[in-house]
């Protein structure tokens, strides 16, 4: 990567990278912008952003999988307006650090990625995170001048403010605080976690439908909009605050759909903390059954899920040694995820692509779900994945 940087920007002198990484959302969907919990992993699929100081006043930022350069005055960092471009992650990044009063130096960037865009693994905050890096130039985290928690808030800031996306604090989150080893249960009210560790012989497979339907983002904004209605029916901060009967009870007091959306968010916190309790135990056959309802409750009561989703549950259900199965992320596309014995992940990456290639003649990429270490430096050291190894199946 430091290659490809002297070549882009012809000296690589000063360049230090820095990795954030993408995430599965095992359960608890949907419920991190109701103050709920979430319980992801962030995976060893990340974002590399390298850099070193620039010249001219100028931050130029090359995507490497867009081949794509582009250049800003750093010192207007304050006062972009957004493009609708990928650059809007960066520089809303750089905006947001600029109103925080850190000024953005004249940098090169060059960023690389392994997370595929669209996919519900969350591309844009490994974005985010591994540029916020990239601008402090290692002065947070380990240079410990930024908290590690207001990072994950700028950024989160960034995404909603700048790019527009009404997103909660899950992606950005655990792209900073995942865990070698552990899936990370996040209060989204307390912003505390905690490591919950997954049981052995189980593995957790991603399995990418391809597509991305249009609708996404503003049916995002819709459900956001929703739930802020069932809470404000039942004069509570957020859903958080309600149970599953107390909504039962005030249910007459909003429309049907909202009750409906409703009734997911409450349900899924609920099956959150149970699934906690399961892994904790290691009743692999609950973690797998919670999972089925989670993907029911979003298929039905959301409505976030679509027709290559359902399908893909439904097969991995079909395979033997798998336990449970549901969509991952915001929905309308991307991935699924799938809890299994161990000892069948070979068979059932066949069958699953199979079965999915048959349905639509697409072959989807599947991604092993190792829980990975959250944001920081790349040191000598590690190796950074190539270009070569980003189009090649996982
Ligand atoms: C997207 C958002 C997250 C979260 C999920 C759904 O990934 O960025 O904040 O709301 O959707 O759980």
């Amino acid at each position: 990567m430091i290659e490809s940087f002297r070549e882009r920007f012809g000296t690589a002198e000063g360049v230090r990278v820095f990795r954030a990484p993408g995430r599965v959302n095992l359960i608890g969907e949907h419920t991190d912008y109701n103050l709920g919990f979430v319980l992801p992993m962030a995976l060893e699929l990340a974002t590399y952003a390298a850099v070193a100081p620039g010249s001219e006043g100028k931050l130029r930022i090359y995507s490497e999988d867009r081949r794509e350069m582009r250049e800003f005055s750093a010192a207007d960092a304050g006062s972009l307006s957004r493009t609708g471009h990928w650059t809007d992650y960066p520089m809303g990044v750089a905006r947001e650090l600029a109103i925080a009063g850190f000024a953005i130096q004249p940098a090169n960037l060059l960023i690389r990625s392994t997370v595929p865009e669209g996919a519900g693994l969350s591309s844009s905050a490994a974005l985010e995170v591994s540029s916020a890096l990239a601008f402090l130039n290692g002065r947070a985290l380990n240079g410990h001048s930024m908290d590690p928690l207001d990072l994950v808030r700028l950024c989160q800031r960034a995404e909603r403010n700048f790019v527009g996306m009404p997103c909660g604090i899950m992606d950005q989150y655990i792209s900073v605080f995942g865990r070698e080893h552990a899936a990370v249960e996040i209060d989204c009210r307390s912003l505390g976690h905690r490591l919950v560790p997954l049981p052995p012989d189980v593995a957790f497979i991603a399995v990418n439908s391809m597509v991305k339907h249009a609708l996404a983002a503003s049916a995002y904004r819709e459900r956001v909009a929703e739930c802020a209605a069932a809470a404000s029916a039942m004069h509570v901060e957020s859903l958080r605050d309600v149970s599953p009967e107390q909504l039962a009870q005030a249910a007459h007091l909003m429309p049907e759909i909202v009750a409906r959306r409703a009734r997911h968010v409450v349900t899924e916190d609920a099956r959150v903390n149970r699934f906690v309790d399961a892994s904790s135990s290691g009743d692999l056959d609950l973690m797998g059954r919670l999972m089925i309802d989670s993907h029911r409750s979003l298929q039905h009561d959301y409505e976030v899920s679509c027709a290559e989703l359902d399908f893909l549950v439904d097969a991995a259900l079909g395979i033997e040694g798998v336990l449970g199965s549901r969509m991952t992320g915001g929905g309308f596309g991307g991935c699924t995820v799938t809890l299994l014995r161990q000892d069948a992940a070979a068979r059932f990456r066949d069958r699953i692509a199979q079965a999915y290639h048959l349905q639509f003649q697409v072959v989807p990429r599947i991604y092993s779900c190792l829980p990975s270490a959250g944001a920081g430096e790349v040191k000598n050291s590690e190796t950074i994945p190539s270009l070569i190894r980003l189009s090649s199946q996982r």
